[in-house]
């Protein structure tokens, strides 16, 4: 199977960042990773990057006089890497359509909550508030609305009786540290097939025999 070239838009601290380059270097992924974009020259994950030996693409926001011209900017980083998979990793703004729609299907973002419980920002202070026992992280396809794409991974986060936004962040965190590889592992291996809201995955080469749909 062909490496799928998948590349890391990340803000800030690049935890999620560095479990992906982690996990390629483990050959969990079947990928290489073309380059980190962030749009924050302070951000950690930029030391990250360079530190695995992954090209970094600073975007700087505020060096653009508009949104528009950022973004536009942002694209063409995007179009030269040309990659399969463009991954928000902690990457705090919102995409403008024109980007949703020309790299559409190939976008993945993970957010810290079960969605479509808690979009947005600060999502595990929303899910303290709210008083939920169980919350969680989602891995998703990027569309148009906020957090709103097809979920391809979930997984529950008990919520702790003595829990501060900071302690549950923390246990979110570390679930979101192995369901993004593993979403990007399914994508990377082909097993995703979007069917209107719903991502399905399709079993993989080591599958029953009885299902020849991927068998080598
Ligand atoms: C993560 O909680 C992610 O879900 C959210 O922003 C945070 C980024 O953390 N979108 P990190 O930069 O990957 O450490």
């Amino acid at each position: 199977m062909p490496v799928k070239r998948i590349a890391v838009l990340a803000s800030g601290r690049g935890s999620n960042f560095q479990a992906v380059i982690d996990a390629i270097d483990r050959r969990e992924i079947p990928a290489s990773c073309c380059g980190l974009i962030t749009d924050n020259p302070g951000a950690y994950s930029i030391e990250r990057a360079e530190k695995a030996g992954v090209p970094v693409y600073i975007v700087d926001y505020a060096a653009y006089p508009t949104k528009e011209a950022y973004e536009q900017a942002l694209c063409r980083v995007m179009e030269e890497l040309s990659a399969d998979l463009y991954i928000l990793a902690g990457y705090m703004r919102i995409l403008g359509s024109g980007i949703v729609k020309q790299f559409h299907g190939r976008l993945m973002n993970i957010h810290p909550a079960l969605l479509p419980g808690f979009p947005g920002l600060h999502a595990q202070r929303q899910a303290l508030g709210y008083g939920v026992k169980v919350s969680g992280c989602t891995v998703h396809f990027v569309d148009e609305g906020m957090d709103s794409g097809p979920v391809i991974v979930q997984a529950c986060v008990p919520v702790e009786e003595e829990d501060e936004e900071e302690t549950l962040s923390a246990r979110i965190l570390a679930m979101e540290h192995r369901c993004l590889p593993e979403a990007i592992r399914l994508f990377c291996e082909d097993r995703l097939m979007v069917e209107g809201r719903r991502v399905r995955i399709l079993p993989g080469r080591t599958a029953s025999p009885g299902n020849t749909r991927h068998t080598p």
